[in-house]
């Protein structure tokens, strides 16, 4: 298969090494770690991800992870990756994630790559269900998940411990039902 996919204004493609820099420009940022697993990341530490999401990770039919860069069509600027997690093949399940340049937040361009990555997760991939997770406070990022029609499947309350507070996470999802009827409702 290709791992590149086109939408109106985007190409969904591989990562390259020459895209550490763009990568880093927000990877670095304190308001993208915030709510990530990770904290803000240095070049270096770009560099050694980037690397990863360079190699197949599985086979090709079955992948366990996909990261694709997200980048304008119109000047090639990478502005975003998104992030597809293959968590079961048996009884296929794949969850979603993202992280985009504060620089182009707010054009929709997260819902429109995001979307890709589901006509992708559901589509060529066949999978079941498609979920996504994010910390409660992390309101942009629920907004995109309600945007694309995923619904709000749970709220664990102070079910963990994240940078050192107690956490609070939504879990949502979507199946290939659901996704079925929302890409027709479209048309
Ligand atoms: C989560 C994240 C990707 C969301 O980005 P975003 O800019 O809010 O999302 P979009 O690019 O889809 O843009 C949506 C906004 O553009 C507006 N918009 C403009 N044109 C639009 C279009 N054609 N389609 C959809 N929305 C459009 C929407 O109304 C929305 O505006 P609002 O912010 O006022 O509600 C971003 O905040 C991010 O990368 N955060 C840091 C990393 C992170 O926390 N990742 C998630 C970890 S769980």
């Amino acid at each position: 298969m290709t791992t590149s996919l086109e939408t109106a204004r985007l190409l969904l493609r591989p990562f390259t090494a020459g895209d550490v820099d763009a990568v880093h420009a927000y990877h670095g940022l304190d308001e993208v770690a915030r709510y990530q697993y990770w904290e803000p990341r240095s070049r270096d530490e770009v560099a050694v991800e980037v690397a990863k999401w360079m190699e197949p990770d599985g086979k090709p039919e079955a992948p366990l992870s996909l990261v694709l860069a997200v980048t304008l069509r119109s000047t090639q600027a990478l502005i975003g990756d998104m992030v597809l997690l293959f968590r079961d093949w048996e009884a296929r399940q794949g969850e979603i994630g993202f992280s985009f340049n504060p620089a182009f937040a707010g054009q929709g361009y997260a819902t429109e790559a995001a979307n890709a990555v589901m006509d992708l997760g559901f589509g060529h991939f066949k999978l079941h269900r498609l979920f996504g997770r994010c910390d409660a406070r992390n309101d942009r990022s629920w907004r995109l998940m309600e945007r694309l029609g995923m619904r709000r499947e749970a709220h664990f309350r102070e079910h963990a411990l994240f940078k050192g507070e107690w956490d609070e996470e939504f879990y949502y999802a979507l199946l290939s039902r659901e996704w079925a009827d929302l890409r027709r409702e479209a048309n």
